[in-house]
């Protein structure tokens, strides 16, 4: 640490133990935050509540000068969007030195698929089934972000959903939520470490609670409308998860569910998520959402509106602004209780003694250590492995893809093969586009000097210009190799992000027709934040290779697996619909009264579509590999209160290849009717070429249990069966008995 960072630490401790001293004992975190309590004016509480916004400069984040004023009278309790260490110590400085308590400020921003270095977006993410890799891609953003002064990121994002047109479905796990749960953990896990008063971890906020995955029509910011037993099943779990494994805040959703906004929502933020889940952090709101209640309907105006969310739960104000300007007069008016305000403020205070910050308000910050941290080389080295485990293969026919090691001319074509911020993604956090490896540039980097990598666009993303295709066509023809580079822009999926049409925008599908009609061998190159409808192209392309946003590494992890050095193992976790007009379709669903039967296909009065099969283009869990598994030889036994299932897996292929083993449940009948099939366990395997593996689970009563309409969670007994593969298609499949 330098001396100066020595001296700032020496004076804050000095300072702030005065307060305490003053109280004549040693204390501990809990006497710590009452003794500051008393102490606290009822303008320094609600400031405590305020999370306020520093402005931007054009050389980077620095402060508004009205902030540094607030957090000069203890009128601001924690900042959004400010990171680096010499904006960030400034700020602080003023809040531990200058303001009359010293209460230091906690740094929140987005941190949501890494900080410098960014990684593939979490729907990416959760593609890989690498609950490790994942955990350690936070573990590293935690780190970067750190040391930039950060102390809390807005993340993990855990909001289940089962509609694609919802844009911020790149920023989630999927449509399961016991595969959500999972991914959940791992990253609260990764971002908090051991203990967060480590200064390398930040605090994780699970969000947005709740159900805010579900709007009607898949339209952003709309309403939640569903039945008490869904959201127990599908929709809540996750948040939970985040609560068990320890995340220290929770933020509200935007959303109503069933006519009360969550952030007016008490038996949300106090009943369940405090009472029944025993939370223990601080519930912040999303941007501007207790204003937002005025626009929902339930609050005639800002001041009634702080009064709802204060009652309901809510800790912290982020950025409406209201609690500090009702506050006040709302307890004056005995609208809202000194006690509701101070357990808020104690819930605050809580946090930043867990985060060291009155230890240390500075978290050793240092430009030494940012220097140090930020994309450090084996970041980077990790963030191309993990680009190149989230690609999912969708298609490859006749072994298209790897691209053959005789080719020696190869044309990428298509508006995004050369694209830096596209390769960002959405939520970018710190991330510079300008360090961005595109697709290009990553073939470019594999092939060395031996092959020739030659470049059209085509078209663009998202407009009807077809002035580039014949420059396409022509280089196509030219090359033994064709890379369409085709999709969205990051823009289109993320917040506020919905779109009613799901399949390629633009010309692009035209552009595809054209080149492929060239005859050259093509494999599709395919980037988005959400599962597209891309059924004419499926129907055109040889090989589809689907690679998200993959972030800084992007090109570079993608032209692994198009030369072969890594053999594909990624499986989508969110259906690809035909096309819109199957949506909502997930692969948990129910069978119905009058289900569908393929065999019998000119069945009228059943649930189908007359102009489209119910199955959609690729199902939940599913991803080809360079390589082929056959699965076998399916044992399921029960004992006492477990039940153990094991099944050979062969890799049958010519390479060595990663399989995601995945194991469902049916329940055949049930007090109420019970999903075609659900996910309780995966198993992420290597397999040498030739090599079998028996692969065991083992199962308990708690993994059939489901709610029921008393919305509480038990198993029945009875005939279930067990399906294990390599996709929610999963057809091995074995019955038993559960008592
Ligand atoms: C609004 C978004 O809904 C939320 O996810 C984000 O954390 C906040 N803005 C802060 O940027």
């Amino acid at each position: 640490m330098k001396a100066m960072d020595i001296l700032k630490k020496g004076i804050f401790l000095f300072s702030f133990s005065i307060l305490f001293i003053s109280a004549g004992a040693q204390h501990t975190g809990n006497d710590r935050i009452e003794i500051l309590l008393k102490k606290m004016t009822l303008k320094e509480k609600i400031g405590q509540l305020n999370q306020a916004m520093a402005g931007w400069e054009v050389t980077g984040p620095s402060a508004k000068v009205n902030c540094r004023e607030l957090i000069r009278e203890g009128k601001v309790g924690a900042i959004l969007n400010t990171y680096m260490v010499d904006s960030v110590m400034a700020l602080q400085r003023i809040a531990v030195e200058e303001s009359r308590l010293k209460i230091p400020l906690i740094f929140g921003n987005d941190v949501i698929h890494g900080h410098c270095t960014i990684f593939p977006i979490p729907l990416g993410q959760a593609a890989s089934w690498d609950l490790d890799a994942i955990e350690q891609s936070e573990q590293i953003a935690a780190k970067e972000a750190s040391a930039e002064g950060l102390s809390w990121t807005f993340s993990p994002m855990v909001d289940i959903s089962r509609d694609p047109r919802w844009g911020r479905v790149a920023e989630g796990a999927g449509e399961d939520t016991w595969l959500g749960c999972r991914i959940a953990e791992a990253r609260v896990k990764g971002f908090q470490g051991k203990d967060l008063k480590d200064p390398r971890s930040i605090m994780a906020c699970a969000k947005h609670f709740g159900a805010y995955g579900a709007p009607q029509a898949g339209r952003d910011y709309n309403t939640v409308d569903m039945s008490m037993i869904s959201l127990y099943e599908w929709y809540l779990p996750t948040y939970k998860a985040c609560v068990d494994a320890g995340a220290g805040s929770i933020m509200t959703s935007f959303n109503e569910i069933n006519g009360t906004p969550s952030t007016s929502n008490r038996w949300l933020l106090t009943d369940l998520l405090r009472k029944s889940w025993g939370f223990r952090g601080f519930v912040v709101t999303d941007f501007g959402s207790i204003s937002e209640l005025i626009s929902h309907g339930v609050a005639v105006n800002e001041f009634q509106a702080a009064a709802l969310a204060m009652h309901a739960g809510v800790d912290m104000d982020m950025m409406s602004r209201a609690y500090e300007n009702s506050l006040e007069e709302l307890v004056k008016e005995k609208k809202v209780t000194l006690t509701e305000i101070d357990n808020a403020v104690r819930n605050v205070l809580l946090a930043k003694m867990k985060l060291g910050l009155f230890d240390d308000p500075y978290r050793g910050i240092s430009k030494e250590r940012e220097q140090k941290e930020i994309m450090a080389p084996e970041y980077l080295a990790f963030a191309r492995k993990m680009v190149a485990e989230c690609c999912v293969l969708l298609k490859n026919d006749k072994g298209t893809l790897p691209i053959p090691v005789t080719v020696k001319t190869i044309a990428v074509i298509g508006p995004l093969g050369d694209s830096k911020r596209n390769m960002l993604g959405n939520w970018t956090s710190a991330g510079d586009e300008e360090k961005c490896v595109t697709l290009l540039e990553g073939l470019k980097n594999k092939a060395g000097n031996n092959v020739s990598i030659i470049y059209e666009k085509g078209c663009n993303t998202n407009d009807q210009d077809r002035g580039g295709f014949k420059a396409a066509v022509d280089l196509a023809s030219k090359a033994d190799f064709v890379v369409l580079a085709l999709g969205e822009d990051e823009w289109m999926s993320g917040e506020a992000s919905s779109r009613a049409n799901i399949d390629l925008p633009g010309v692009q599908n035209d552009l595809a027709e054209e080149v492929i009609r060239t005859g050259k061998p093509v494999a599709v190159v395919l980037f988005s934040g959400r599962p597209l409808a891309i059924s004419r192209l499926n129907a055109i392309a040889p090989a589809i290779l689907e690679t998200w946003f993959g972030g800084t590494e992007a090109g570079n992890g993608i032209a692994d697996i198009l030369s072969g050095d890594y053999n594909p193992s990624g499986k989508i976790t969110m259906t690809f619909p035909r096309s819109v007009g199957q949506i909502p379709v997930f692969y948990n669903c129910k069978n119905t009264g009058r289900p569908f039967r393929p065999a019998e296909p000119d069945q009228k009065y059943v649930s189908r579509y007359l102009d489209l099969p119910n199955d959609p283009l690729y199902p939940f869990g599913y991803g080809l590999s360079y390589t082929t598994f056959f699965y076998s030889n399916l044992k399921v036994s029960v004992n006492g209160n477990k039940i153990l299932v094991a099944a050979d897996v062969k890799n049958t292929g010519n390479r060595d290849g990663i399989e995601v083993v995945q194991l469902y449940i049916h329940q055949k009948v049930g007090s109420i009717t019970r999903p075609v099939k659900e996910l309780r366990g995966f198993k992420r395997i290597s397999l040498h070429k030739g090599e079998t593996a028996r692969i065991e689970f083992t199962l308990t009563s708690d993994d059939l249990a489901f709610y029921h309409p008393d919305l509480k969670k038990y198993y029945e007994s009875g005939e279930f069966e067990i399906f294990v593969g390599g996709s929610s298609n999963a057809s091995l499949t074995q019955s038993f008995l559960f008592k």
